[in-house]
């Protein structure tokens, strides 16, 4: 899938908590393969979101790849209840992870992929060390905490390294963002060379959804190198 299409992961952070399963069944029925779940704790983020009972409950109404971004302070903890809750992909922040090379081995021992995180203000080089074992990098492409926030186009350059590091050193992760990707940015995205692009507010404002995901699946295509 490297450098060849964009996946859209749909963040149920912007829709409506009380019928979660209607949203999932939007997502699948527009088309999309990943459901991306913000896990806040109002401390690392201000929002409080939800947790791995959750997730778990989810779990056996969906066959949408489980991708979880955990946006709390010291995530470690918490990786035993999110394998359980059987998550695919975990995510955890490079600033809120002391022992990111043990946690990120805890997830993989566990059977899930493992995925590392960078806010805008977080350097490429700072990850250096785990990008051998990571199946995830996720370029934050707005200050993590809320939903329908304007993409920083200068986080791209990061998306651009990473391609590059991948080629040149055959690494074997996927790259992906997370937010303010909508009709106007995925383009951008899509160029920069992005495997997964996760999308929240774009996804639940637009009436028509499958036309969306067909829209956005289109643009990227167009864009993609
Ligand atoms: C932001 C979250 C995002 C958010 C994206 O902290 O990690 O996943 O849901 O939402 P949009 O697409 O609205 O920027
Ligand atoms: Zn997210």
């Amino acid at each position: 899938m490297n450098g060849k299409r964009t996946e859209f992961s749909i963040s149920i952070l912007s829709s409506d908590f009380s019928s979660p399963l209607d949203s999932l069944a939007e997502i699948e029925a527009g088309g999309a393969g990943w459901l991306h779940l913000d896990v806040m704790d109002g401390s690392f983020v201000p929002q409080l979101t939800f947790g791995p009972k959750f997730v778990k409950d989810l779990r056996p109404h969906s066959g949408l790849v489980f991708d979880a971004h955990l946006m709390i302070d010291s995530p470690e903890r918490q990786i035993d209840a999110f394998l359980d809750a059987g998550c695919d992909i975990i995510t955890l922040h490079q600033e809120s992870c002391i022992h990111l090379d043990r946690a990120l081995n805890r997830i993989k021992d566990g059977g899930a992929r493992a995925g590392i995180a960078i806010n805008p203000s977080t350097p490429v080089c700072l990850i250096g060390p785990v990008l051998p074992l990571v199946d995830l990098v996720l370029v934050m492409t707005v200050n993590p905490g809320f939903g329908g926030q304007r993409l920083i186009q200068g986080c791209l350059s990061k998306v651009v390294e990473l391609v590059g590091l991948r080629e040149e050193e055959g690494y074997d992760y996927l790259i992906s963002v997370d937010g303010g990707v909508n009709l106007d940015t995925v383009q951008d995205v899509a160029a920069a060379g992005v495997d997964v692009a996760v999308v929240g507010s774009a996804f639940f404002n637009e009436a028509d959804k499958p036309w969306f995901l067909e829209r956005m699946t289109a643009l990227a295509k167009e864009s993609h190198k």
